[in-house]
């Protein structure tokens, strides 16, 4: 796992734009996050796309989750959101992602999963972190090597998304990939900016792996890179080996 530490949140955005810009160079599939996380990297990528004709023509796209309940055009249903947020803007057309509305919410978990699959995989998935370590929407207690299913979410995850729905009540139940779907894209990158994330990006990356923190999954994986700005790892022990590991980071290493 490398963990970079970036003074602000929109020079973590810019680190994370130049590593999902190499993969859609690639041509590759990319798996999106939503949540306000990502935003400074989306923003830089449409600003590349723009100004210097970075396309997305030859890419796929993946979302991590969906709300159960409520239908695709709604505003706050992540397909609206990761296409006003990215792909509308970029010309990304393919783009799936869980449908809440399923009559069958078990099998269209099934038919996601094997989507990815017959897909090729996941090649960058890109990460958002809950104040409750969740990764995707899933929450504490969520089996390592879950799947893409139902979860209900926890009272904290329904106050901070409360502020997305504008009084509207927040859906209880989500469709998300599971720790273990999430686990078979080939990079995870995961962004994390605030001193609100602190308390759990310090148990995700140093604290024991266990399903009381989800996030903490990560370490399990052989290509992790974390990218935050200094607020939210503030609670790191291990911050100043992070920072010199980084400063003597070898030319050729790409993240
Ligand atoms: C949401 C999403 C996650 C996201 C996380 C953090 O509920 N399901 O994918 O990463 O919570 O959100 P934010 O980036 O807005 O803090």
């Amino acid at each position: 796992m490398e963990v970079v530490i970036t003074a602000t949140p929109r020079e973590a955005g810019l680190l994370v734009a130049d590593i999902l810009e190499r993969t859609v160079r690639a041509g590759a599939t990319l798996g999106l996050a939503t949540g306000s996380s990502p935003e400074p990297a989306y923003e830089e990528l449409v600003r590349r796309h723009r100004e210097e004709g970075l396309d997305f023509g030859g890419c796929r796209a993946f979302l991590l989750d969906e709300y159960v309940g409520i239908p695709a055009d709604h505003p706050q249903s992540y397909h609206r959101t990761i296409r006003r947020m990215l792909t509308d803007r970029v010309g990304l057309t393919s783009v799936d992602g869980p449908d809440g509305t399923a009559a069958d919410l078990p099998a269209e978990a099934a038919s996601y999963e094997e989507r990815i699959r017959r897909a090729g995989g996941i090649d960058v998935q890109l990460l958002g972190l809950g104040t409750d370590g969740h990764l995707g929407f899933n929450e504490p207690g969520s089996s390592l090597a879950s799947r893409t299913r139902v979860k209900t979410l926890t009272e904290q995850t329904l106050s901070d998304n409360s502020r997305f729905f504008a009084g509207e009540v927040v859906p209880h139940h989500v469709l998300t990939q599971g720790l273990g779907t999430i686990s078979q894209a080939r990079h995870l990158v995961l962004v994390a900016t605030g001193a609100g994330k602190s308390g759990a990006l310090a148990a995700a990356v140093e604290g024991p792996v266990s399903a009381s923190c989800p996030a903490s999954v990560l370490q399990l994986h052989p290509h992790v890179t974390v990218v935050v700005d200094e607020a939210a790892a503030a609670r790191l022990e291990h911050a100043d080996y992070y920072r010199f590991a980084h400063e003597h980071k070898p030319d050729w290493q790409g993240y």
